[in-house]
């Protein structure tokens, strides 16, 4: 099994950590494991307040339904969900990234 560094940054909570992520482990449970707090609500992928930027490397989502809430454009931009996220690779993820959706 793959476990792969995963650094969270948002600049407005002050938060920039790097934490150690299976291939198979969700970005969220395993933030909560350390008790970092990240945005929530079904965590099921089927709502967009977990929404994260992936700006570098990337991440596989299982299950839910993300197309819901993200054109082309702005999964090119790097919007994923983190509730049902997991790295395909080491990777850079903005948190908190719900309200920057539609600026993409
Ligand atoms: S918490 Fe709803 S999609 Fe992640």
């Amino acid at each position: 099994m793959a476990v792969y560094q995963v650094r969270l940054i948002n600049e407005a909570d002050d938060l920039d950590v790097t934490l150690e992520v299976d291939e198979d482990e969700f970005i969220l449970d395993v933030a909560e494991d350390e008790e970092i707090k990240l945005p929530f609500s079904c965590r099921a992928g089927t709502c967009s307040t977990c929404t994260g930027r992936v700006i570098e490397g990337d991440l596989k989502e299982q299950g839910g339904n993300p197309e819901m809430f993200f054109n082309s454009s702005q999964r090119e931009a790097g919007f994923r969900l983190l509730c049902i996220g997991s790295p395909t690779s080491d990777c850079t993820v903005l948190t908190h990234q719900e309200p920057n959706i539609a600026k993409f």
